[in-house]
């Protein structure tokens, strides 16, 4: 049987694809994503630990064709706040993506960039997500193992970080009483506290 290799043997509980390259995101390259500095500064100080990973297979550029992703998020916090992605729009933003939970239990942070809409959607070992375009999408782990995941995209959709970078999320995800709660960041970064939103699903 001829082999075009289009299959990739894959290890969830690695993070690997097999010859994909793997980016690291450790602490120190999510400045300006969680809202207590202090607890952020501190982190660093204290290891730099790895957020996450993302393995990576382009096989083709251009109309029509598919790119995807293994992602691995790890469990943790900065003070109140659970281990997050840094988030993106997508730079062709009609494209859609789809997210299938392997492993671990966790949300999709998602805001609507035209109405500003702020919203979670459960990601987990038995949840698929459709994150529509024009859709900022941000992944949060709320359990206590890694958060493991497939993203499936248009190749063509690219990577909008900048428009993150310059007001980050408009809301995030923290604990109250032990449970994810999606909370409105003020003005000045921080959480809000008095417009907590429960969420029951994640
Ligand atoms: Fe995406």
């Amino acid at each position: 049987m001829a082999m075009k290799h289009l299959s990739r043997t894959y290890a969830p509980h690695a993070g690997a694809v097999e010859g994909a390259p793997v980016a690291t995101r450790r602490l120190r390259d999510l400045a300006g994503v969680f809202a207590d500095s202090a607890a952020y500064q501190a982190a660093c100080a204290a290891g730099d630990p790895v957020i996450y990973t993302v393995a990576s297979v382009e096989p083709a550029d251009g109309d029509g064709q598919i790119h995807y992703g293994l992602g691995t998020l790890m469990p943790g916090m900065i003070g109140d706040e659970y281990y997050c992605t840094r988030g993106h729009l997508h730079a062709w933003r009609p494209a859609a993506e789809v997210y299938i939970g392997l492993s671990g239990v966790g949300a999709m942070l998602l805001e609507d960039e035209r109405s500003g809409e702020s919203w979670l959607e459960p990601l987990g070992a038995d949840r698929i997500v459709y994150v529509p375009g024009f859709t900022a999408h941000r992944t949060v782990n709320t359990g206590d193992v890694p958060l493991v995941y497939l993203g499936i995209y248009p190749a063509a959709a690219g990577h909008d970080y900048a428009a993150i970078a310059a007001r980050n999320f408009r809301a995030l995800v923290v604990a109250r009483d032990g449970r994810p709660t999606l909370v409105q960041r003020a003005g000045d970064g921080t959480a809000a506290a008095g417009r907590a939103q429960e969420h029951h699903h994640v």
